[in-house]
């Protein structure tokens, strides 16, 4: 029987865990999440204590470690999630790709959670984009539980509601015995490719250039520090006058030299 046991000495520990691992801060406050989450783990796992998970933590063993960050981080995302950043590429990125002419765009987005948020980016340049310029998009995260669900692209069909009118054609609803979902259409799931990928590690998920990242509600978790070095990365990847958008709710103010604010949540390199 897996003990209720949580101490204060336990949560120091997980704290420190998670953030050496990937940079989420855990203020006091999280605490009780910290101490339900793990306590649900415990009784579906063959771990049975809080003393056993550090352990093995401690022993480094890596599937425990990959169970461990999946269970720390929050993946809460939509369909549409802050449209604002998906006008800018219909009226402003689409354009001027356009006018230069560009055959090819490739996109990260780099915590992409569930899928929802590389589905929205799909269904907008297939929609937008001339059909003589193909895209790619990197969809990556470092939880490998929402990567799966992510490559699957299978939701409840109450998720449908978040997407406009538009682009439903891209989905396809289930019947009789997959009633109650619906499935993202080949043509959007083909242009994606899954990958984990930590964004604190200094490792980059290929050596492609960007045109533009997606980091958004992923730099919220993160201390101005781990922000810092995250933005010389992101910076770094991505092709000349390309462009950033993180959270609205998100800021990178430590790191003006690297990024011209264009609107709120919307950067662009700048060459330094
Ligand atoms: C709240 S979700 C945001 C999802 C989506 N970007 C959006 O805005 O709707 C945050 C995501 O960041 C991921 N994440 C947290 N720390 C990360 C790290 N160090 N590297 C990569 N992804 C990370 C989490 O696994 C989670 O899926």
């Amino acid at each position: 029987m897996t003990s209720d046991r949580f101490t204060d000495e336990d949560f120091l520990f997980l704290k420190e865990k998670i953030f050496q691992l990937a940079g989420i801060t855990l203020t006091e406050k999280k605490k009780d999440l910290v101490k339900s989450r793990v306590q649900s783990f415990l009784r579906k796992s063959e771990i049975g204590s809080v003393d056993e998970l550090k352990q093995e933590l401690q022993n480094s063993n890596p599937a425990v470690i990959q169970k461990f960050v999946n269970l720390m981080t929050t993946n809460k995302t939509d369909f549409f999630r802050e449209s604002k950043h998906f006008d800018y590429l219909i009226y402003e990125l689409i354009p001027q790709w356009k006018k230069e002419k560009k055959t090819e765009i490739k996109i990260w987005c780099s915590a992409s959670s569930t899928g929802e948020e590389p589905y929205t980016i799909a269904m907008v340049l297939l929609k937008h984009l001339p059909k003589n310029t193909s895209f790619k998009i990197l969809a990556t995260d470092i939880d490998t539980q929402v990567l799966r669900k992510a490559q699957n692209g299978v939701y409840p069909i109450s998720k449908s509601s978040e997407i406009p009118e538009q682009y439903q054609p891209f989905l396809s609803k289930g019947k009789k015995n997959v009633e109650g979902w619906f499935k993202v259409a080949d043509e959007i799931h083909s242009k994606i490719s899954f990958k984990q990928h930590n964004l604190i590690e200094n490792t980059y998920p290929g050596d492609e250039l960007f045109e533009v990242i997606f980091c958004r509600n992923v730099l919220i978790y993160f201390e101005r520090k781990t922000i810092n070095t995250l933005m010389e990365k992101l910076h770094l990847s991505l092709k000349p006058h390309g462009h950033l958008f993180i959270g609205h709710s998100e800021s990178i103010s430590g790191t003006q030299h690297l990024f011209a604010t264009i609107q709120p949540a919307v950067f662009r390199k700048a060459s330094v």
